[in-house]
């Protein structure tokens, strides 16, 4: 499978944004994140227009906890996106890229009141409430400040989408948001509206990540636009937002087929347009935040093989071939986390057949498989191994396992490639530690 800009060049190599990936090995070093621009500028243009020619009254909300560094940062402000922050550090990173604070929302579930005070002072477009408790802390925190706060409101719909059990949130029994059937929505709302500091913009739900089609979505439309209605006979109130979160999947394997953006926005548009018809409301903005869906395409993890091991089998008969890479679960803990699938190629041999089954194996000290049973061609030590589909939730996730330093990402575009990320150096794994004074040598 070869995703975005992805090709192979005339030595066979895998080239990416126009850059020979066995180049760019050379050059930063492996394991190294490779990012492409312009798919990740193609995915927002077209992920709006899907929605722009359906449902005019739309925004789109990239959820940054898929990929934020400054560069992408400044990305997705280009592209006219807005962006969703989930905590004081998202903030920080996309104030200090200069994104338009009014075009930010922040999220959070137990956010602190410093998280709270330092959206407010930074101006952010809105603020997604979570809790009661919130409510309450907020409503002081813009008293203060002498503000007002656009907000909204996180619901629960109570559907349960297929995916991993660890990234699924639109069931009841979660963290997340309020209740809708057991009223506690309902309430929430009706305190928001007896705030004067609060400028109530509607009602928002994440179901769930890496959703394969848009049936649960639809589901937990019709669920809020039966709470828009409540809210409106029982407040009087038009709700102008109803935000429907991420959670649209990607191509991690050649099998997985999520829906098209226009068949995803078909779906969403149609069901969200006849449930307010049915229920005689006017058309409020649609919301959304995806975030794999923008990036995860986009970005392909570049690793050096090692050792190769070829073992038998003890529960049946045959053997297992061990590849072994120079990276693993500190740059991509998904795999351990939600037992997530990928695919992968030698980008050194990327025109030679894949008839070699192999298991990629992490270099952490603990069983750290990547990739199980794999088709790649036939491997040797010093073969530059590509990874796809690894642009969402890898470099946000990655950490110092075993001391390891994190990547480096380079940004791939029309034949240039440059450092968004600098490779962490060893200095930076003690700069933060201290010895007491008592200890020292
Ligand atoms: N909005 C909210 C409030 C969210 O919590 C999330 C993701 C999104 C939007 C974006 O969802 P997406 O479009 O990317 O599915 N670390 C996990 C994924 C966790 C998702 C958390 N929330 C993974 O690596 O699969």
């Amino acid at each position: 499978m070869l995703l975005g800009t992805q090709s192979i060049n005339a030595q066979g190599h895998l080239e990416i944004g126009g850059c020979d990936t066995i180049a760019l090995a050379q050059e930063f070093g492996t394991p190294l994140y490779v990012i492409d621009e312009a798919t990740i500028r193609a995915n927002c243009r077209n992920y709006k227009a899907a929605f722009e020619k359906r449902y005019p009254k739309n925004r789109i909300y990239y959820a940054s906890k898929a990929f934020l560094t400054l560069a992408t940062a400044r990305i997705i402000a280009d592209e006219g996106l807005n962006m969703d922050v989930a905590s004081m550090g998202e903030l920080y990173v996309a104030l200090q890229a200069g994104f338009p604070p009014s075009r930010l929302a922040m999220h959070g579930n137990n956010k602190s009141l410093r998280e709270l005070e330092m959206a407010v002072e930074s101006g952010v477009g809105h603020i997604v409430i979570d809790n009661f408790r919130e409510i309450e802390m907020l409503a002081e925190v813009a008293k203060r400040a002498n503000s007002t706060v656009e907000v909204l409101l996180r619901s629960t719909p109570g559907v349960d989408p297929h995916t991993h059990r660890l990234i699924r949130t639109g069931q009841a029994d979660t963290k997340f948001g309020f209740n809708i059937a057991d009223g506690s929505a309902l309430k929430a709302v009706k305190r928001i509206l007896e705030i004067p500091e609060f400028v109530f913009q509607g009602i928002h739900c994440h179901i769930g990540s890496q959703l394969l089609d848009a049936e649960t979505h639809e589901q937990a439309v019709g669920i809020m636009v039966n709470l828009l209605a409540t809210i409106k006979r029982e407040t009087g109130v038009e709700v102008p937002e109803i935000n429907i979160g991420g959670g649209l999947g990607v191509r991690y394997l050649s099998s997985h087929e999520p829906p098209s953006y226009d068949a995803f926005a078909e779906r969403i548009t149609t069901s969200l347009k006849c449930a307010l018809d049915s229920a005689g409301l006017a058309y409020p903005l649609l919301g959304q935040e995806p975030g794999r869906a923008l990036v995860a395409e986009a970005g392909t993890t570049l690793y050096t093989i090692g050792a190769i091991k070829t073992v038998p089998i003890t529960e049946e008969p045959g053997t297992r071939t061990y590849v072994a890479i120079d990276g693993g679960m500190s740059d991509n803990p998904r795999p351990q986390l939600y037992e997530s699938v990928y695919e992968c190629l030698l980008a050194n041999k990327a025109n030679e057949a894949a008839d070699t089954i192999v298991t990629i194996a992490g270099k952490h000290c603990e069983t750290d498989i990547l990739i199980w049973n794999t088709p790649i061609a036939q491997p040797e030590a010093d073969d530059i191994l590509a990874v796809q589909t690894t642009g969402a939730y890898n470099h946000g996730m990655a950490s110092n396992y075993n001391r390891f330093l994190r990547p480096a990402s380079v940004l791939v575009n029309d034949g240039k490639a440059d450092l968004i990320v600098v490779r962490e150096q060893f200095e930076n794994l003690t700069q933060n530690e201290i010895i007491p004074e008592r200890l020292k040598a």
